[in-house]
């Protein structure tokens, strides 16, 4: 047996991270785990439990608890903005960073379903959680730009969207990924930068591709 591919995927919110690790996955016959899910599920456990997610004591708990195989990934509360908001919240504490380091690294090494490789996305892949991923790619686009992307998804949802507040948001969640004494959101130093700015999911996708192959 040799050891699974690993890719990491790293990069902001709405970077067009997601959409490329997925299709990666899908292209390449291998496992994909979005962990921004992770972080939101502990977030979401705090909103549900009526509790603030910068509440340390409980956030720590539910992600000590948190158990990947009993969750509801297809749970729309997941994604929405608050519960994203949360997450980003949850994420800066060392204990939760910590507690979800598990799931994530046995992902990557025991792709589900037997397949040969994994995708990882999220912020700190190439740097913390997979160093040695065979493959690194960082996504990246102007905030406005992603901005503009998320108020696209929201609007095509059918959520009330103040686009203006979107961007404030996103800067905010930006500043806390970027600036968090753990784990920050950066390229890992060997990882290949994709600007998603100018270019569709297809451009992107066949750009990844090439850094691949
Ligand atoms: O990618 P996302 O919007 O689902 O991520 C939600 C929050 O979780 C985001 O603010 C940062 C955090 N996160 C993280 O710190 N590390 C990861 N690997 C994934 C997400």
């Amino acid at each position: 047996m040799t050891d699974p591919v690993v890719i990491a995927v790293d990069g902001p919110a709405a970077s067009g991270k997601g959409t490329l690790a997925r299709r990666l996955a899908a292209e390449l016959g291998y496992a994909y785990l979005d962990t921004g899910l992770l972080y939101r599920a502990v977030g979401l456990a705090l909103i549900r439990a009526g509790l603030s997610p910068a509440d340390q004591k409980a956030a720590i708990h539910a992600a000590a608890v948190f158990d990947a195989a009993a969750e509801d990934f297809s749970d729309p509360a997941l994604r929405n903005e608050e519960t994203g908001a949360a997450a980003g919240i949850v994420a800066v504490i060392p204990a939760v960073r910590d507690a979800l380091i598990g799931v994530q690294r046995r992902f990557a090494a025991n792709p589900p379903g037997g397949a040969p490789g994994a995708v990882l996305d999220g912020r700190d892949i190439g740097t913390v959680i997979c160093p040695d991923a065979d493959y690194k790619l960082f996504v990246e686009a102007d905030i406005e730009e992603r901005a503009r992307r998320r108020v696209k998804e929201l609007q095509d949802r059918g959520d009330a969207v103040i686009p203006a507040r979107v961007l404030k948001e996103m800067k905010e969640r930006d500043e806390r990924d970027r600036t968090r004494a753990v784990a920050p959101l950066a390229p890992a130093a060997d990882a290949s930068v994709v600007n998603t700015t100018n270019l569709n999911a297809d451009a992107a996708f066949a750009l990844a591709m090439s850094l691949i192959r």
